[in-house]
């Protein structure tokens, strides 16, 4: 599948629910308990779907994501107890988040597929300040 500018710069690739499903599992089976979730670029909400289902110790779940059109269709498969948010992971106030998060936090979920290499030659902005 070729790639779009977008896709390439904000190294997009949704992970199908099946292996988010998996990976939920394993952690499961590990003793993994959390008390809140976190998927820092939640994308269309694979990975909370499954955390939804998988973890019935978390009592808080957060899901962010850049693109606003992905928070949309997360929002509609996922229950409204998810707080959902579109938001910039280099510019998100996290210890404000966090600070309000039961213990133990779970981040979790597929970071973007990019490298600084390829961000630079697109002039892309999508990098923490230096
Ligand atoms: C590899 S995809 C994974 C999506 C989702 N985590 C999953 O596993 O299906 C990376 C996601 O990161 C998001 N993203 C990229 N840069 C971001 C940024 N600076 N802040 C928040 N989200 C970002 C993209 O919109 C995309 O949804």
């Amino acid at each position: 599948m070729a790639k779009t500018r977008q896709t390439a710069e904000f190294g997009d690739f949704q992970t199908p629910i099946e292996l988010a499903k998996r990976v939920c599992t394993l952690l499961l089976k590990r003793g993994v308990a959390p008390r809140t979730i976190i998927e820092p670029n939640c994308g269309k909400g694979a990975f909370l779907k499954a955390s939804v289902e998988a973890f019935e110790s978390a009592s808080r779940i957060h899901g962010l994501d850049i693109n606003p059109e992905y928070i949309e269709v997360a929002r509609k498969r996922l229950p409204s107890t998810v707080r959902l948010r579109v938001a910039d992971f280099f510019t998100t106030n996290w210890q404000q988040l966090l600070s309000d998060c039961p213990e133990p936090v779970l981040f979790i979920g597929n970071p973007p597929w990019v490298t600084n290499s390829a961000l630079g030659s697109l002039q892309s902005a999508n990098l923490p300040k230096k």
